[in-house]
């Protein structure tokens, strides 16, 4: 196994980490603005093949990543399952809302998903015959609390509320979309597998505004259903899972729900997780990616402190969150040259 992701995630320590980054492929870039301008909008580039292979490709060529991410988005699930779904340019995404039972029920089931989904595996195809051959194919998916959040509220929002109120207010509502969510998901990945993804993330991006019982039930338990399905159906599959902002729920969730990787937001101390998480799992981070906006010799100084921090176990350099559309990409050079010479 030459390839360096492949090998950390199987627990090997080497002496300068694999690297990539979230949302790699993005508006920070011209040539990614310009291929966005080709295919019209966001959604055509997510179902436009070509396109968003070309994107995916964009900062492998520019940087030599060690991995690629597919270039999709969380929500084409929600889409696939029945729900609306538009970008409003500089606000965000936007979807039909679910506030009872009867807002669910025109959605199709878990199987039903791969007529819309299609040029996603087809997107994933082009990937394994282009790809350089010593770079990793990563396919993702939302968590099913992520995904549901945006579904509940039609949109993102600062604390998910609507979400927490249909929790509390409607259990069985929301217990079904978080199984309907659940099942598609592990469909819809294990789909992408077989067209050729070979390690699989799940974001859940809001992960922290759940606490206790909640977290356990729907943040940790529908992440351990789906990557117990992915690695029974696909052995051997690496899986990197992100429960941001989990705070002291990081320790054990690795193990807890089978995963290989645990990646970490930038509210983690890379000190800490070296002794806490890194004696348990591959970590994955966490770079502020406000840095690669400023720059200069802040950004060397704390690239360098994450990679000596993680240098003595299984480590993936990233960001603890998605690179912005206003980062300098000469910037990450500089963050390449300071991990490289840490
Ligand atoms: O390079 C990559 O990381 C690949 C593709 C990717 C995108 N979104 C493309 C994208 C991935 C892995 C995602 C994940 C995603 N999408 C998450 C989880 C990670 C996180 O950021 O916490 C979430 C919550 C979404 C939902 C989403 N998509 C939002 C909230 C937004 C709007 C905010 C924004 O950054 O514009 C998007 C749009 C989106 N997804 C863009 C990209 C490149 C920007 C769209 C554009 O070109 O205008």
């Amino acid at each position: 196994m030459t390839k360096t992701l492949l090998r950390a995630l199987a627990g090997e320590t080497l002496p300068t980490p694999p690297v990539w980054m979230m949302r790699q492929a993005g508006r920070y870039l011209p040539e990614y603005r310009a291929t966005r301008a080709k295919a019209g909008d966001f959604l055509s580039l997510c179902y436009t093949p070509d396109l968003a292979a070309e994107v995916t490709l964009q900062p492998i060529r520019r940087y030599g990543f060690d991995a690629s991410i597919l270039f999709a988005d969380i929500l084409l699930i929600p889409q696939a399952l029945g729900a609306d779904l538009w970008f409003v340019t500089g606000e965000g995404p936007r979807l039909s809302t679910i506030t009872s039972a009867g807002d669910m029920a025109h959605f199709k089931g878990k199987d039903d998903i791969h007529e819309t989904l299609a040029p996603i595996y087809e997107t994933i195809r082009i990937l394994t015959r282009e790809l350089p051959a010593e770079t990793t194919l990563i396919g993702f998916a939302g968590a099913p609390w992520t995904v549901a959040t945006y579904m509940i509220a039609g949109r993102g929002t600062s604390d998910q509320a609507p979400a927490h109120a249909l929790r509390e207010g409607d259990p069985e509502t929301f217990d079904a979309l978080i199984d309907l969510i659940t099942g598609a998901t592990i469909e819809y990945l294990s789909q992408q597998v077989q067209a050729g993804a070979e390690v699989i993330k799940l974001f859940d991006s809001w992960a922290g505004s759940l606490k206790g019982d909640a977290f356990e039930r729907y943040s940790l338990q529908p992440i351990k259903r789906i990557v117990t399905a992915l690695k029974s159906r696909h052995p051997g599959l690496p899986v990197i899972v992100f429960p941001r902002e989990a705070g002291d729920s990081y320790p054990g969730f690795a193990k807890a729900v089978g995963a290989d990787c645990l990646a970490l937001d930038t509210s983690v101390d890379a000190t800490w997780a070296a002794e806490t998480l890194q004696p348990e799992t591959c970590v994955q981070g966490n770079l502020d990616p406000k840095l690669l906006v400023t720059g200069g010799q802040p950004l060397i100084d704390e690239a360098q402190r994450i990679t000596r921090a993680f240098r003595g176990g299984p480590h993936v350099f990233n960001l603890g969150h998605g690179i912005t559309p206003d980062a300098d990409p000469e910037n990450v050079h500089v963050m390449l040259d300071a991990i490289r010479s840490a």
